[in-house]
């Protein structure tokens, strides 16, 4: 099997596997990353969200032969203690409900405000709109992301 290398977290990793493996399962089963959550599989729900080269991917349908030489951020090497702004603002508004949605959430959210730091509430509600939620926690999702927005804009 082709051997692939790339960054994750900001360590440099180097995974044997085979060509057509998703990175979701690269980080999940090969890294032990397992906060990346697998949803749909099929790029529909945003529960495995992940950052590459800074730009929010779905992790289940990015298959390794395109990510050689990448940098990939997962919610696990977001903050070093839970402390990102997104984070807290998570925190604060109370966001979660069964949680499984939440760092797919959060990586699209921190994506989304390190491009537009100071959105108005229709563009919250666009950047959010294809993370799904199944407890429908959306209200708070989309406050946590403007009171986010106010403390980094
Ligand atoms: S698991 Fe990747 S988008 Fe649903
Ligand atoms: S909090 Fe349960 S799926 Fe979103």
């Amino acid at each position: 099997m082709p051997t692939y290398n790339l960054t994750v977290n900001g360590i440099p990793q180097s995974v044997e596997v085979a060509e057509d493996t998703p990175l979701l399962w690269v980080l999940r089963d090969h890294l032990n990353l397992v906060g990346t959550k697998f949803g749909c599989g099929i790029a529909q729900c945003g529960a495995c969200t992940v950052h590459m080269d800074g730009n929010a991917v779905r992790s289940c349908s990015l298959p390794i032969s395109l990510l050689d030489g990448k940098e990939i951020t997962t919610i696990e090497g977001l903050s070093d203690n839970g402390d990102h702004p997104v984070q807290l603002a998570w925190k604060e508004m109370d966001v979660p409900q069964c949680g499984y949605c939440q760092a797919g959430q959060i990586m699209t959210a921190t994506a989304f405000l390190n491009k537009n730091p100071s959105p108005d509430e229709a563009e919250i509600k666009s950047a959010m709109h294809g993370n799904i939620c199944r407890c429908a926690a959306y209200v708070r999702i989309h406050k946590a992301v403007a009171l986010a927005a106010s403390k980094i804009g």
